[in-house]
Parts: C-alpha cells; sequence; structure tokens
C-alpha cells in the first residue's frame, strides 16, 4: 500500500526500543507459550547478541537522528549481565531524555538500586494477576506473584518510576481485573490494562479473547469514577485516567480495539541487532552487519534513515482474523515487548 506523505511527517522516529535478551524466566502464554519455548527451543547464541558497545554505538546513531527515549526489554532484560554499565553509557548519549526498562520484576530486589544508581529512571513491570493460580496459569510458571510484588517495592524503594502493565485475556485472567485496580489503586501504582494482541505465531490469538478498552473501563469505572487525563506526549500509547478520589492515574492501551498507528513513533531493535519499524513486521533490517562490516556513524545513520524512510507500517489498523492467523510475524519476547 502506498503511504500519505503526511504520516512520514506525522510519524518522526522519536523512541528505540531495545530488546538486550531474548530468553526469560517465565513463560507468559501471550509470549512465550511453554508448548513452544519448551527445554529444548534453541535462543540466540551469545556471539549474535549485540555486545553494549555496539548497542550503543546504535543508541548514539539514533539519537543523532532525533531519538529521545530508550526502552530496553527482552525477552526479560535483567538476564543479561551487568545491565547498569549499559544504562551509565546509555545515559551519557547527548540527547536521550529518557531510559526505562521493560521486566517481570522477579531481579528487582537485586538489582533496583545498582540499575537507578546508574540513571535508570522507571520500569514497567507485567503483572497479570494476583491470585497465584491466576499469576502461575498466565506466566507459565510455578513462581508466585510474591516475588513480583517484591520486586515492584524494591524498585520504589531505589527510586525508580513503577507502571504496573496487565495484558487482559479473556475467560483466564479478566476476573483479576478488579483485585488488580484496587491492589494498585492502594499502592499508588500505575496500572496500565493490555488488550491481547496477536504477536508472533504462537500464542492462539484470536478477537473472541479480547477484552476491550470499553468493557475495561467501564468495570474500572465501579472502582471509582474516572477522569479522563491529556496525553502526556505525542505517540503516547496508553490512553490515562484519574480516579477522581485521588491522585492515582490508570492507562487502557487498546491496541486492539482502538490503534494508534498513526502516532507511532518507535523502532525496535532486538537482542541479534535487525531494526523493525512495527512489532507486526514480517522481517528486519540487519543492522548489526552494518556496525560489524565497519561503517561510519555518518553511514549508520543513513542506513537508519534510509529503513525509517521506506516505513509504510499500520498493522493494528488492518487487522483481521485472517491476517492474525497466516500473517508471516515475529515473536514478541524476540523483538520486545
Ligand atoms: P511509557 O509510556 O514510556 O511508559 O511506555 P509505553 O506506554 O510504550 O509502555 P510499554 O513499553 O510498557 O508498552 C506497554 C505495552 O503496550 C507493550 O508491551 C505492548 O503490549 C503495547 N505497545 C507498546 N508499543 C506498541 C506499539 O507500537 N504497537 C502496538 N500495537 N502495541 C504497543
Ligand atoms: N499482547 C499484548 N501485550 C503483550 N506483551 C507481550 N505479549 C503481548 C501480547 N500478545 C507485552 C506486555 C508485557 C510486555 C513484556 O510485553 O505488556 O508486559
Ligand atoms: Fe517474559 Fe515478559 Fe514475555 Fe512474560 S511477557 S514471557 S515476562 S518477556
Ligand atoms: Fe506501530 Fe505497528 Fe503497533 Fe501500529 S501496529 S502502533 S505501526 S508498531
Amino acid at each position: 500500500m502506498t503511504t500519505d506523505v503526511r504520516d512520514q511527517f506525522s510519524r518522526p522516529l522519536q523512541d528505540l526500543r531495545i530488546s538486550i535478551m531474548d530468553r526469560c524466566n517465565f513463560r507468559c502464554t501471550y509470549c512465550m507459550p511453554k508448548e513452544i519455548f519448551g527445554d529444548d527451543y534453541v535462543f540466540l547464541p551469545e556471539e549474535e547478541l549485540l555486545s553494549f558497545d555496539e548497542i550503543t554505538r546504535a543508541a548514539e546513531q539514533f539519537a543523532a537522528l532525533g531519538v529521545k527515549k530508550i526502552r530496553l526489554t527482552g525477552g526479560e532484560p535483567l538476564l543479561r549481565k551487568d545491565v547498569p554499565e549499559l544504562i551509565a553509557s546509555l545515559r551519557e548519549i547527548e540527547g536521550i531524555e529518557d531510559i526505562a526498562l521493560t521486566t517481570n520484576a522477579v531481579m528487582l530486589p537485586k538489582q533496583a538500586k545498582p540499575l537507578y544508581e546508574a540513571g535508570l529512571e522507571r520500569v514497567n513491570v507485567s503483572l497479570d494477576a494476583l491470585h497465584i493460580d491466576v499469576f502461575q496459569e498466565m506466566s507459565g510458571r510455578k513462581t508466585s506473584p510474591n516475588a513480583v510484588l517484591r520486586g515492584i517495592d524494591a524498585a520504589v524503594e531505589a527510586g525508580l518510576g513503577v507502571k504496573v502493565n496487565m495484558v487482559v485475556r479473556k475467560g483466564v485472567n479478566d476476573e483479576e481485573v478488579i483485585p488488580m485496580a484496587r491492589y494498585c489503586k492502594e499502592k499508588g501504582l500505575n496500572l496500565r490494562f493490555i488488550e491481547f494482541m496477536d504477536v508472533g505465531q504462537t500464542n492462539g490469538w484470536d478477537f473472541s479473547q479480547v477484552v476491550s478498552k470499553k468493557e475495561l473501563l467501564e468495570r474500572v469505572s465501579q472502582i471509582a469514577p474516572l477522569e479522563a487525563l491529556e496525553r502526556n506526549y505525542f505517540g503516547e500509547v496508553a490512553s490515562r485516567y484519574r480516579y477522581r478520589d485521588s491522585d492515582v492515574e490508570v492507562g487502557f492501551i487498546s491496541s486492539v480495539t482502538e490503534t494508534f498507528c498513526g502516532s507511532c513513533t518507535r523502532a525496535r531493535l532486538s537482542a541479534d541487532g535487525k531494526l523493525f519499524t512495527c512489532l507486526f513486521s514480517e522481517e528486519g533490517s540487519d543492522l548489526r552487519s552494518i556496525i560489524r562490516d565497519g561503517a561510519t556513524d555518518g553511514q549508520i545513520r543513513d542506513w537508519i534513515q534510509g529503513v525509517w524512510g521506506k516505513r509504510d507500517d499500520r498493522y493494528s489498523e488492518l487487522r483481521t482474523e485472517e491476517s492474525a492467523r497466516n500473517r508471516r510475524k515475529i515473536e514478541m519476547s524476540y523483538i520486545g515487548g
């Protein structure tokens, strides 16, 4: 399809999401179902991963092209050793205003403080249920949700900003919507409900398992009336609300029922250095080879601009049951959440 030229201008390259690890210690049903990601699943060998120096070099070029915000993701990014060192290097890059990390939080009791001290400002923590059985079903592991709650507490204590992400899958964890909302409201945590998406090819998605933002909003309003808030920045994916009886926020990420491709400013770099311009891309462009073949900074920037300039992604706007089933898409655990 052709892209309206105005779209190119209204979708500047603003955010870079870098997956630094394709493995995870969880097996969430919607992301790395254990039937596929079993003990014999072959993850990337270490030499395939971008080194911290390569990640920093790439990030410098993105920053020079206007990226202000970097998010480290995975898999589980904290399974990579010495992440604080990487944070400290990214911190030094001119133009980077915001560094965040997406994590399942189980390693935060040990890591929160060194991460904060290295310059990390905030974390987004995935937590899909408080009830132990539901949590274990969603996360595919025999871990207790308390391990995540302890991680969240450690992050808050260390001074990190915390948002909680809950993916809602109908019939699996939607009974947890109200308990999660109450818990987070009580603790002053910003909770965002995420519509279950058809990322990758393995999670068995269909429309009937999606709980829409509209329905989630109605349910959460039963706790206390909600007031809509202005977007914080162009390209923000969550629509934000505030409980009228407190200052606590709650958000909704409606990637299925109210899409936001028109303001999508996000580039994604996989752990092995492929650049993706959409979460639902079929394939990425090989930035690692460009770097390892000795390109100059200017050549790397030209290459990135070339890839971004050709971008016409708007998968969520075009989604159908058919595309969800048959399109070849990369996995979320590989490209980053
Ligand atoms: P902050 O506002 O910076 O905290 O980031 P964020 O709202 O982008 O948060 P986060 O990275 O935690 O994203 C939350 C979830 O929103 C992701 O895990 C995805 O499920 C969904 N999401 C984020 N970006 C996109 C996107 O570009 N496309 C789609 N379809 N979904 C996205
Ligand atoms: N649908 C929606 N969000 C997903 N995530 C992973 N898989 C999916 C999916 N199928 C997101 C969640 C999680 C983060 C790591 O990735 O937000 O918190
Ligand atoms: Fe791991 Fe996050 Fe995927 Fe769950 S959603 S399997 S915690 S990367
Ligand atoms: Fe951006 Fe692709 Fe998500 Fe649309 S579907 S918001 S283009 S990543």
